[in-house]
């Protein structure tokens, strides 16, 4: 079932491209992150085009619950143990440009999306000791953030760390309007890419730099972000007659939920689980029983997932694509705060590309050095990977494909709640049939 997004906005189609082109930038997917880059280059006078191998917005921007905040889960006192205060306040700062960009972008053109400022909160049922430190910590680095006792929500809580003045909006609707400002070419999918050439089934576009937007990079190497990303899945359901609430919620707990409303309806959010590893099912029947029995009387009205790239470290990689490819750039990584990062991303790559200081971008440094607790996660992905790797040679049930995966042949895994096949090695999905639906893999699976 498509998101509550996709039924209240449909964005005007473009043509793909005819043949080849030349430019100064080109910017490979045309989802939140490479609309805002193209956006930004083209103000700042480079000649920018966007390829898209479906429609605007058709990867993850459309499955987003559209928070637009600092606030990403209990991050900061981690992030000053890994790269001390001024590291995390370079995240909390370039995190607060973004809203505040969106907020100027939104004005500044006249769009109408539903942007309002909202509080976003953590919540606990039962650790009101984590929630206080982070405060704590947060505060530590300017943020205004406090701790309170009582929530919006419909059951108690351990307490809650609130930060004001943060946004929700509807994705769509904003990339509807700011797409019309750049130049994109739908339907028109990447085959290959070499140095300033990135060749389409449709033309070549000759460009010196080359922006990969794309959610997952689809190039092993350089870059190797096959071996420092995995990929999740988590489930929405939307519904109608739930209690109104102002602030946006995400539980710590294990099982946390997400809230926020958009008008009168209320997304509830969690579920969330590695690609590849929901062979029971069941997280819309368990997020449909919270529904129910926080919010009797309600009723679901649409139910989606969303699939997100998580990084070694948990921050996003944004800048060089490679120390051997200076002129390829990549935004990617963003975990659950698409929206958020999209904008962090525009505005670091339009810094680098137009060679102007950006004293944040060292944080997001894709060949930023490896701290202790990526290195753990690293080994974790290894094995991972070994696994699917070696299943690869096992005899698979009969059926109509080949359940390797296209990608590096990890074995696929049937997901039955969601109809697809999915890769527990870097999150590669595809249909029943073996049409691909998500990359980094980018053919189809074999059919028997
Ligand atoms: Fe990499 Fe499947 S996505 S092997």
């Amino acid at each position: 079932m498509e998101s509550i997004w996709v039924t209240e906005t449909s964005i005007r189609r473009r043509a793909p491209l005819s043949g080849d082109l030349q430019t100064e930038a080109v910017v490979i997917g045309a989802g939140m992150a490479g609309v805002l880059t193209a956006y930004y280059l083209q103000q700042a006078g480079i000649k920018t085009v966007v390829v898209e191998a479906d429609r605007i917005g058709s990867g993850q921007t459309k499955n987003t619950t559209a928070k637009i905040t600092f606030q990403h889960g209990l991050l900061y006192d981690r992030l000053i143990h890994t790269l001390g205060s001024r590291g995390a306040f370079a995240y909390y700062a370039a995190n607060e440009d973004a809203i505040e960009a969106y907020e100027h972008l939104i004005r500044e053109e006249g769009i109408d999306c539903d942007f309002v400022r909202c509080p976003a909160c953590l919540y606990s049922q039962k650790e009101e000791a984590v929630l206080k430190w982070e405060v704590q910590a947060a505060s530590s680095i300017g943020m205004a953030a406090v701790f309170e006792k009582e929530s919006e929500l419909p059951f108690p809580v351990a307490g809650v760390m609130k930060v004001d003045k943060q946004a929700r909006f509807d994705p769509l609707k904003f990339l509807s309007a700011i797409s019309e400002k750049v130049t994109v070419y739908e339907r028109t999918k990447v085959l290959k890419v070499e140095e300033d050439q990135v060749l389409t089934d449709h033309g070549c576009v000759t460009a010196r730099h080359v922006v990969f937007a794309c959610h997952y990079p689809f190039i092993n190497m350089p870059g190797y972000y096959f071996a420092r990303m995995h990929q999740e899945r988590s489930y929405v359901v939307a519904l109608e007659g739930a209690e109104r609430i102002e602030g946006m919620y995400l539980g710590i707990d294990r099982d946390g939920l997400s809230f926020r409303r958009q008008g009168e309806t209320l997304l509830l959010g969690g579920g969330s689980h590695r690609t590849g590893r929901n062979e029971k099912g069941g997280q819309y029947a368990w997020l449909r029983d919270k529904a129910e029995t926080f919010y009797p009387g309600s009723q679901v009205i649409r139910q989606w997932s969303a699939q997100d790239c998580m990084t070694l470290d948990g921050i996003p990689y944004i800048g060089r694509f490679s120390a051997r490819k200076p002129d390829w750039y990549v935004a990617t990584g963003f975990g659950k705060w698409g929206m958020t990062s999209s904008m962090v991303a525009a505005q670091i790559l339009t810094a680098l590309i137009t060679e102007q200081r950006c004293p944040v971008a060292g944080v997001f440094s894709p060949q930023r050095r490896l701290t202790g607790e990526a290195v753990k996660e690293l080994g974790i992905q290894s094995v991972y990977a070994v696994k699917g790797l070696m299943k690869h040679f096992l005899p698979a049930k009969q059926g109509r494909i080949v359940p390797n995966c296209p990608h590096m042949g990890c074995r696929l895994q049937w997901n039955p709640e969601e109809e697809t096949y999915d890769c527990p090695c870097h999150g590669s999905r595809f249909d029943e049939n073996g049409h691909l639906l998500d990359g980094p893999a980018q053919n189809n699976c074999r059919r028997r």
